[in-house]
């Protein structure tokens, strides 16, 4: 280690081993220099525009840090977002109340926000009987299909959630032999099934079903010419959707012998949905976007 220099005019420090290892004393790269002094100067000036440092003496609890000359604080900007985003729904909410649910469709912008909103509200009112996603739960009708009691319109959507339904089917117990229940259970059946008989829809036809169900036995009565349905909101037969659990010919034998919503009889089936506008629970635009909610999901029927 000692004694000259055995590499002179090398910018050396003059640490030797092994007779030509040696500590160079060269200068960091100007990049590396850069960073080092840019590092310095941005912890000096994030020192003097924001809060940083912790301090021994607190004025208030929790206040004792060094507060920067912006003023800034998370929750202020916490709040001025979220003032940015009440803005901007209350732009988004004057709309939906002004507008009908038509004219909301028409617009994807607020379609989107209506949807995103209802979303939340179908959580909170209706996804405990109809499904997170609307897709049914045994004994509550689905509500993602094309197949409607009371039709999937804008105006029957509005008036089902504002006044509620509760379809009503007789209990024919004591209006029917045991024969004639099994045969029409039977032929329910078969209809779901696409093959139903001559003499079965003749017994459906002189045992009133049709007043009901409709001449085709699919629940509809009627088509207006503007292609709404009019219906009473008895179930589509001749589909394999079943309203009522678990389906097939037994489930049908029930509900022929107990009927829908009959007060008083034993077994008979419960199909009631709450009115949302009339007990006061939902108010009007609420209704709409779950009208627009509704519509969308049933494939826009
Ligand atoms: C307590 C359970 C319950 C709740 C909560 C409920 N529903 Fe219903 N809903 C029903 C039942 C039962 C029916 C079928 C009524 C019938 O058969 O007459 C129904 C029917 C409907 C229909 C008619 C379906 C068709 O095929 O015509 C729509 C639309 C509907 N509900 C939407 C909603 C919306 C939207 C909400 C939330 C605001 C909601 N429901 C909350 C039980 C419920
Ligand atoms: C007064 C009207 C009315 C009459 C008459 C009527 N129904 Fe119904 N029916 C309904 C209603 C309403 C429902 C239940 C719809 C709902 O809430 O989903 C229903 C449901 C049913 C179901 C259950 C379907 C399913 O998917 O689970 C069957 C089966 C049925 N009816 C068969 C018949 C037969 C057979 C007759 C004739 C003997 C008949 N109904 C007469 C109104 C009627």
């Amino acid at each position: 280690m000692a004694g000259p220099n055995p590499f002179p005019g090398e910018n050396n420090t003059g640490h030797f081993w092994d007779d030509n290892l040696r500590e160079l004393n060269n200068p960091p790269p100007s990049w590396w220099m850069i960073g080092f002094w840019a590092s310095i100067a941005f912890v000096i000036g994030y020192f003097i525009l924001y809060p940083m440092w912790p301090m021994p003496y607190q004025p208030v609890e929790g206040e004792g840090f060094t507060k920067g000359v912006m003023g800034w604080t998370q929750i202020k900007e916490y709040q001025e977002g979220l003032q940015d985003l009440q803005e901007m729904r209350a732009q988004y909410e004057s709309q939906v109340a002004e507008k009908t649910a038509e004219q909301i469709l028409a617009d994807p912008g607020l379609t989107q926000y209506t949807l995103a909103s209802a979303k939340v509200l179908f959580g909170d009112y209706c996804a405990a009987c109809h499904g997170s996603g609307g897709q049914g739960n045994p004994g509550y009708p689905v509500l993602v299909d094309d197949d409607w009691l009371y039709g999937g319109s804008i105006a029957k959507l509005t008036e089902t959630i504002s006044y509620g339904r509760k379809g009503a089917m007789t209990a024919h117990k004591d209006i029917l032999s045991a024969a004639e229940v099994d045969a029409l259970a039977q032929f329910v059946v078969d209809l779901s099934q696409g093959k139903a008989t001559d003499e079965g829809w003749a017994l459906y036809n002189s045992k009133g079903c049709n007043a009901c169900h409709g001449p085709m036995a699919n629940g509809v009565l009627a088509e207006l010419p503007g292609g709404e349905i009019v219906t009473v909101g008895a179930a589509n037969l001749t589909d394999a959707i079943w309203r009522f659990e678990p389906g097939g010919l037994e489930s049908a034998k029930h509900t022929i012998l107990y009927g829908v919503n009959q007060a008083g009889v034993e077994g008979t089936r419960d199909a009631v949905m709450p009115g949302f506008v009339e007990t006061g629970k939902l108010d009007p635009v609420a209704v709409k976007k779950l009208v627009v909610y509704v519509h969308e999901l049933g494939g826009g029927k």
